[in-house]
């Protein structure tokens, strides 16, 4: 092992033709901390705007905690993404749709077509009484339908929230009753891997419980029979059949809300992260462009899906802005079999590839041939994001998918921070397998420890970020008070990221994992309370604690202590019965990977559930599992720790 390299120097190659290079990264770090008025009104000139600005940054990370950028400021996200493009690369391909089924017809389509569909999907939302500032729910595959939508949300004003398309009716109805939307947006099916996804049944289901919804708009995608609901279902293809492609782009306010997208916390119900106009737009773009080195003939693939932040800011918003030809991807990694992504890289000439840890590790599995299958040669740059990557999955990124030519720029962020924060530049940061290296523009970051005092040098702690960007969520949907006590309470005056983190003696940054209730599996969040009420609602349960624990290919699994009521008893076929449920109730993404059944659960004598010993007992560390003096009852742990449960 220790003759592996662990430091990755920028190749000169790519350094001569790189956008940024170390020189010039440090002078507009340095600057972005120093002078961020000067710095982000400068890189703001780079949009077109109905109306300038008066004022650059005004944010308060105190008290009941206000963002605003660019106040005074009007401008309109589809216009930028869109007409503007018009002009100089109309015909240029702004989004390949690569199909499910290899054998499939794809699509390409230019920048003047997708901006024609965009203005006349948004006269199809007119004509449902979408007016500005309504919210339009997207419960949408990853077909291009999908990114016309929110385009088209962009271009009136209205609000978008997309719900993954992997989540269940009731996650669905939860999301469209928060944000009070009355319209949905849906196909017939999806398909993910040759299996189809009853989109459409969802939907209904998830609208039995939403009687505000009074228009659905559904795209014909398998042409799966489904039933259509008088007065209230319509076809996407007939709407757009009679519209005129002409409607013009609504002047947004700086600080007009652009989606709101649900994530996880620790406590309860997801929350409704809510991300504004122009600093959502100018961040996305921004970071975009420089981490991932863009130039005007890329062909840029994120196979991440639409209804997650990654989908938002690097499938759509950050690369459209940019003028960028983006790849959407309908399938899986490993369908028909784990060559397909290759097989899409050297069919479109794929320069820029971006993808989750996850993917890469159930890759590696399959080891080398269906890779080596393929040529590989367009590309240049690979990215990664959704969690912490293992050096060994790095190096094998590295070397077989990159054949040892191609940087890979590990990027942190979360949904709440709207774009990238975290991150190497490909051609100025030399590279430490684990790392996700350096703070971007206008990002301060600081490490605390448990009391809150800031730490200096080589160090480790909680990772918490000093001073706004303009990329930043703004709020709660409908919970202004929620947003702040979440990320500002913690370490006051601060943004509290919820990570954990090491800065070594280079000044790099490694991200160590959740250090709340939130796990994170295949690079998704997850609360645990939520699993654990979804346990709890089943009829025969009494208690649940859930806890994440390592994962192979996942990263962290969900590990879930049954109690069950008096008089149940625990069997294969209940243990079967709960993980079903749990699928049901949220989603396939929240499947427990572990059931442990548990006559009692560690409590302290004020009857709060010990996770930390959960946690320990889930990842086989019960040496370290530290005073177990103060719970209720002490032989509750020998008895878990006496039917751990063995995962992978
Ligand atoms: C959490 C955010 C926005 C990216 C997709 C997930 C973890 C994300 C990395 C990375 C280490 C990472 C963090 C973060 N995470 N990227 N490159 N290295 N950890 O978005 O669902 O909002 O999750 O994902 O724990 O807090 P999300």
């Amino acid at each position: 092992m220790s003759d592996l390299k662990t430091v990755y120097p920028v190749p000169e190659a790519f350094a001569r033709d790189a956008l940024i290079d170390k020189a010039r990264y440090d002078e507009m770090y340095a600057r972005s901390i120093n002078d961020p008025d000067g710095f982000w009104a400068e890189q703001a000139r780079a949009l077109d705007w109905i109306r300038p600005w008066d004022r650059v940054k005004n944010t308060d990370f105190t008290g009941d905690v206000s963002i605003r950028w660019f106040e005074g400021g009007q401008i309109n996200i589809a216009q930028n993404c869109l007409d503007r493009h018009e002009a100089t690369r109309g015909t240029k391909t702004a989004i390949i749709w690569e199909p499910d089924d290899p054998k499939a017809p794809g699509r390409r389509i230019s920048y003047s077509e997708l901006a024609a569909e965009v203005r006349r999907f948004a006269n199809v939302l007119k004509a449902q009484g979408v007016a500005k500032g309504d919210r339009v729910t997207i419960y949408l595959p990853m077909v291009p339908e999908a990114a016309v939508a929110m385009l088209a949300c962009a271009r009136i004003g209205a609000v978008h929230s997309v719900v993954f398309a992997g989540f269940s009716p009731d996650s669905l109805s939860g999301r469209i009753t928060d944000c009070g939307s009355t319209v949905l947006i849906t196909a017939d099916e999806g398909l993910r891997g040759g299996r189809k996804v009853p989109l459409k049944v969802n939907a209904d289901k998830a609208l039995d419980h939403c009687p505000d919804v009074t228009a659905v708009v559904v795209v014909r995608h398998t042409g799966g029979d489904i039933a259509m609901k008088d007065g209230r279902d319509i076809w996407w293809h007939e709407a757009m059949a009679d519209v005129s492609d002409d409607c013009p782009a609504e002047p947004m306010d700086a600080e007009d809300p652009l989606f709101i997208l649900y994530t996880s916390g620790s406590t309860g119900k997801p929350k409704g992260v809510l991300h504004t106009t122009a600093g959502y737009l100018l961040y996305a773009a921004l970071t975009h462009k420089y981490v991932f080195d863009i130039k005007d003939d890329d062909v840029y693939w994120c196979t991440a899906d639409v209804g997650w932040v990654t989908g938002h800011s690097y499938i759509l918003y950050g690369p459209l802005a940019n003028g960028a030809t983006t790849l959407m991807f309908e399938g899986v990694p490993t369908w028909p079999d784990a060559g397909r992504h290759w097989e899409v890289v050297d069919k479109y000439g794929v320069t820029i590839y971006y993808t989750a840890p996850t993917a890469i590790r159930a890759l590696m599995r399959e080891g080398e041939a269906p890779v080596k299958r393929s040529s590989r040669k367009s590309l240049r740059l690979l990215g990664s994001v959704g969690e912490p990557i293992n050096p060994e999955a790095w190096r094998w990124y590295y070397d077989v998918v990159g054949d040892g030519r191609c940087p890979i720029t590990d990027t942190w962020w979360q949904t709440e921070t709207g774009g990238l924060m975290i991150a190497p530049l490909p051609g100025a940061t030399d590279l430490k397998p684990g790392s996700a290296t350096l703070p971007l523009f206008g990002v301060k970051p600081v490490i605390v420890d448990n009391e809150g005092t800031p730490l200096e040098g080589a160090c480790e702690g909680n990772l918490c970020i000093a001073d706004s960007w303009p990329g930043q969520m703004r709020s709660v949907y409908g919970d202004h008070e929620r947003f702040a006590q979440t990320y500002f309470s913690t370490f006051p005056g601060m943004y509290f990221t919820g990570d954990g983190c090491r800065r070594d003696a280079d000044g790099y940054y490694w991200i160590t994992g959740r250090v709340d209730d939130v796990i994170n599996v295949s690079g998704h969040r997850m609360g645990t309370a939520e699993v654990e009420s979804a346990l709890v609602a089943h009829p025969k349960v009494a208690e649940a604690a859930v806890v994440g624990y390592p994962h192979e290919l996942k990263g962290q699994g969900i590990y879930a202590y049954v109690t069950l009521k008096s008089g149940e008893t625990p069997s294969e076929a209940l243990r079967k019965e709960l993980v079903a449920w749990v699928r049901n109730e949220i989603g396939p993404i929240a499947t427990p990977d572990l059931i442990q059944w548990a006559p009692g659960l560690p409590k302290t004598r004020s009857g709060k559930i010990m996770r930390r010993i959960l946690r320990k007992i889930a990842a086989n560390e019960h040496e370290g599992l530290g005073d177990t003096s103060t719970l209720a009852d002490p032989s509750v742990v020998e008895d878990l720790v006496g039917n751990r449960m063995n995962g992978n």
